[in-house]
């Protein structure tokens, strides 16, 4: 995990307390190298869970980040925001996708890590919603547990025992692609996988028995960066 060099700042033990998932800051950090964040940028962070992403968005970037969750209270992640000495540049804000407060084209920038896959799979959620938050011209991108390719019509049989039905909304970097940029609404500038996302899972600490049911390398992390036309 070398690679993470802005992630290695902070501390592991408050990443792994206030993580809801695999390390968030792993997987932001990578997809952040395929971003162009400008100090006083405004950024939604869409689905940021405990904040953590939207601390390290502030503190790395020095862009201002809409902390967006549905299930944290934005209390708490207040009090995360400001132990972390950000709240001049994170707002907290509780709102669920499909009714989202926010003007259209009010984003420079929109990220989302980890969250994306549980309301941006069907084929009315990007055109309707999400990508109208975005300015012309800016990035909208996510990094969402997923697969090194779509399944043959059958689960392998690996992973059947302990396979949730949500995880259906576990997709291949080519799905993804072509899901957002059918909609003609976006260009696709990145599409594809965290490297070793697979060892990163397992690293995490994360979905233990699923990982190693996984003989046949399904399971990893694909990120998804798309430029608004
Ligand atoms: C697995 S957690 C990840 C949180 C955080 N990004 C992280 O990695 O620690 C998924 C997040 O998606 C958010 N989420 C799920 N469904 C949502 C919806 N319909 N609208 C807004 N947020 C939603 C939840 O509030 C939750 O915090």
């Amino acid at each position: 995990m070398d690679r993470f060099v802005r992630t290695k700042k902070y501390n592991e033990k408050w990443i792994k307390e206030n993580s809801m998932g695999p390390n968030p800051l792993w997987l932001l950090e990578d997809l952040c190298s395929k971003l162009k964040l400008d100090e006083g940028m405004r950024v939604l962070d869409m689905g940021c869970g405990k904040a953590l992403t939207s601390i390290f968005l502030a503190k790395e970037y020095g862009v201002n980040v809409w902390a967006n969750d549905l299930w944290i209270s934005p209390t708490d992640n207040l009090k995360r925001i400001k132990e972390a000495g950000v709240e001049e540049l994170v707002y907290p804000i509780k709102a669920e996708a499909h009714a989202l407060p926010y003007a259209e084209e009010f984003f420079d920038a929109i990220v989302s890590v980890d969250s994306y896959h549980y309301f941006g799979t069907d084929e009315i959620y990007f055109p309707w919603y999400y990508h109208k938050l975005a300015k012309k011209g800016s990035q909208i991108a996510i990094v969402v547990p997923g697969l090194t390719r779509e399944f043959e019509n059958k689960l392998p049989d690996g992973i059947q025992a302990v396979w949730e039905p949500e995880m259906y909304t576990w997709h291949s970097a080519d799905w993804w692609k072509y899901h957002w940029e059918k909609t003609g609404l976006v260009d696709i500038e990145f599409a594809g996988f965290i490297p070793d996302g697979k060892k990163l899972w397992i690293a995490s600490d994360c979905d233990q028995e699923l990982l190693k049911r996984d003989y046949e390398d399904y399971l990893t992390f694909v990120l998804l960066v798309a430029r608004k036309k």
